[in-house]
């Protein structure tokens, strides 16, 4: 009776994460894709995956404290996306960034993700996260960076069976500050979120 009981409970958990989870009918796919940035200049980073599964993947995405040159540094992806149904938007919900970081005691990383469609720039959502070192021993791992969106920046609404979603600005950027640190991106990917409109 137990069993039954959770069994039926964990389908209706599923069931109901499948409806909350809405995406559009047809198949968006990428259909340019460009970065640009201290962090990814185009020929040094690689794109693979799909809209479901993006993946851009870092050459020499570093920066390090002290020093003036490089102690920051961005990456912004351009991207469009082609064969949506009519009546839905796009947003980004979070961004992961996978490195690894070197603080000394009293360093911070600030990392900050911004997103905004180029047709309503005025609507750029930004969200924040920091990393900082408040022991007294030095801390050297990797990371998982992750922004989360609570205010998103919604793309305008598709219009006919085989839309885009227009131009989708993602800008990542890094900051040490402080201490002795170091930061190094590998990997970049974006979670996004659908809905009717
Ligand atoms: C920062 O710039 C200096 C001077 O150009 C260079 O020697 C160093 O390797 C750079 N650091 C990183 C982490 O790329």
């Amino acid at each position: 009776m137990g069993t039954i009981t959770s069994t039926l409970t964990t389908t209706l958990l599923f069931l109901t994460t499948l409806a909350l989870a809405e995406s559009p009918a047809g198949t968006p796919r990428i259909n340019s894709i460009s970065y640009s940035g201290s962090g990814c200049p185009q020929t040094q980073a690689r794109f693979s995956g799909s809209l479901d599964d993006p993946t851009l993947t870092f050459n020499h995405f570093a920066i390090e404290y002290p020093n003036t040159v490089n102690r920051t540094a961005n990456c912004q992806v351009h991207m469009q996306a082609q064969g949506v149904s009519a009546g839905w938007q796009v947003s980004v919900k979070d961004t992961f960034v996978d490195g690894h970081v070197t603080l000394d005691p009293g360093a911070t990383l600030d990392y900050f993700s911004t997103v905004y469609f180029s047709s309503s720039a005025d609507d750029a959502a930004t969200s924040k996260g920091q990393l900082a070192n408040d022991g007294s021993s030095r801390i050297d791992k990797a990371v998982t960076l992750q922004n989360h969106f609570t205010d998103k920046a919604w793309s305008s609404c598709t219009t006919s069976s085989n839309d885009g979603f227009g131009i989708l600005n993602i800008n990542f950027r890094g900051a040490l500050r402080n201490e002795k640190s170091y930061f190094e991106a590998t990997s970049e990917t974006w979670d996004f979120e659908w809905r009717r409109c």
